[in-house]
């Protein structure tokens, strides 16, 4: 049975100004129609901004900690609905429910951090250079913050952006992917359930180019935070600069895991392929590349294949799966194109490079966890993110080569090593160009109350999760009294 679905503009439940909607259906059966949902367009965003100027000249005036109470029952309504929320994400994005728990709880630990958070906002004051003279920066509510998702975690990365945005005061209009969308309704529920009032928070639907980019060029849009491709992130960091917006982007990633000859193999293994057969790849922390010592390479080649072969591909939703569909079609194109450059590049197929035969698995979007061998850091299947269930494996000398290779890439998100030389391990920790670097873990698995996001091409300086987002969705003043009673001059000679 299939709903239809509809914006949520001013706390009411409204149809886009296009009067076009879209389906989005279930990436591990695509027979099964997940929902109807509007294809929004300029107007919907329009309006939506007008509803979110009301909201936020009520919001920005609600103390703090009274905002946070929203943000703790918000947490506890996403507590309560857990299972039936991961039930409906697996349905529509397709990664084991194990996974989708993980996504609803990672929004639980945001919005209990982002409760706690609004009984601090701390901001600093330092003593004067001047006597009777304080001064003192106070955070202040910034504005409407237009958000931009991505599918792969349809509640926990909106949650880490939307929940601090409401503690700092500020409204929000959000276009979430529209491959997730349904997801996106239940997340405005449970907010609107835990009081947040009807005009702060707004949903409309739809695809990039129509509902998406108007966002990012509404003038009274304050800023815009994104997660997804890179070349989304730049050409919407291109439309901020425009108009001086404020921008934060989370983009792409070509995360390594190296491991040393002295590691623990059996974690070793353990965690490669978590990091990079977990969600079907599709993490901007997935482990992409493996880069083993020439020592422990061949042993744990071939171990590694036998145990990807042995993943269990099929509906997320089912028991003893391991491993979930593609997103869509465009996605497992996208790896299939891949199979085809590294093999064309003279890398060794070592297992997948195919649609699985199972029948039981022709009505959705599966690719077999595919293993490179030989692979070259110059190629492009060890350059070029790829999302998707494709690992490529090279062979490095020793620590110092290892990091090289790791660092030989234009993105810096996530990286991991695994030794038992302590030595090696704090050299990777200071050379490794990356935003996360993992000792003896996978390279994915974020905790919400750290710093989150990469260098070079994967981000541009802001941090999600912790404190530095609260940075990012408010605005520091700086107040100084002057409680001499006479003129006092900074930095001028008397
Ligand atoms: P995308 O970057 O196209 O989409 C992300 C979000 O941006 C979606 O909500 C989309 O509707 C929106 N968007 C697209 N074009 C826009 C525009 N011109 N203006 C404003 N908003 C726009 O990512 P997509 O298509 O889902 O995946 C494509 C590739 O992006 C993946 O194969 C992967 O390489 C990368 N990606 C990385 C993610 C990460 O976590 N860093 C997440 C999703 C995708
Ligand atoms: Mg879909």
């Amino acid at each position: 049975m299939s709903e239809t679905y509809r914006n949520l503009i001013g706390g009411k439940w409204v149809e886009s100004a296009t009067g076009t909607t879209f389906r989005n259906t279930n990436p591990a059966d695509t027979s099964d129609v997940v929902g109807t949902f509007a294809a929004s367009g300029p107007a919907d965003i329009d309006e939506a901004a007008v509803a979110a100027k009301a909201g936020f000249e009520e919001w920005s005036r609600i103390p703090a900690p009274v905002r946070g109470d929203v943000l703790k029952r918000a947490g506890d309504l996403l507590t309560e609905r857990k299972d039936e929320l991961a039930d409906g994400m697996t349905r529509e994005m397709g990664k084991p429910l194990v996974e989708t728990r993980g996504d609803v709880q990672e929004a639980i630990d945001t919005a209990y951090y982002a409760a706690s958070e609004g009984r601090r906002l701390f901001s600093y004051a330092a003593p004067s250079e001047l006597p009777q003279k304080m001064g003192v920066s106070i955070r202040r509510p910034a504005g409407i913050f237009g958000i931009i998702t991505p599918w792969n975690f349809p509640i926990a990365v909106p949650s880490w952006k939307i929940f601090p945005a409401l503690v700092c005061g500020d409204a929000v209009v959000w276009k979430p992917a529209e491959d997730t969308p349904w997801s996106a309704v239940k997340f405005v529920e449970i907010l609107l359930e835990a009081g947040l009032p009807e005009n702060v928070i707004q949903l409309v639907t739809g695809f990039g180019p129509e509902a998406g980019a108007p966002l990012t060029t509404h003038r009274w849009v304050t800023g815009i935070s994104f997660t997804g491709s890179t070349a989304v992130g730049c050409k919407i960091a291109a439309a901020c600069g425009e108009q001086a917006k404020l921008v934060s982007l989370e983009m792409g990633g070509k995360n390594a895991q190296l491991v040393l000859d002295d590691a623990d193999i059996e974690l070793a293994l353990e965690g490669v392929l978590w990091g990079a057969f977990g969600t079907t790849g599709q993490r901007c922390t997935a482990t992409s590349r493996l880069l083993l010592q020439t020592g422990i390479h061949d042993e744990f080649v071939d171990e590694l294949v036998q145990r990807a072969e042995a993943l269990v591909l099929g509906d997320g939703r089912k028991r003893g799966t391991d491993v979930g569909p593609l997103i869509n079609e465009e996605a497992r194109d996208k790896v299939a194109k891949y199979v085809r450059i590294g093999t064309d590049e003279g890398a060794n197929l070592r297992t997948g490079g195919e649609i699985p035969a199972d029948k039981r698995l022709a009505g959705g979007w599966f690719y077999r966890p595919t293993i490179f061998t030989g692979v070259e850091p110059a190629m492009r299947i060890a350059q070029e993110e790829i999302f998707g269930p494709l690992l490529s494996v090279l062979m490095v000398e020793n620590l110092d080569h290892g990091i090289e290779v790791m660092n030989d890439v234009r993105y810096g998100l996530s990286s991991s090593i695994y030794t038992q030389d302590v030595n090696a391990a704090f050299q990777a920790i200071d050379r490794v160009d990356a935003g996360i670097t993992y000792v003896n873990g996978p390279t994915i698995g974020a905790e919400a109350h750290y710093p989150f996001g990469g260098v070079k091409d994967t981000g541009n300086g802001h941090r999600e999760g912790g404190w530095p987002v609260y940075d990012f969705f408010s605005d520091l003043k700086t107040v100084y009294v002057d409680y001499s009673g006479r003129l006092q001059r900074t930095q001028i000679d008397t």
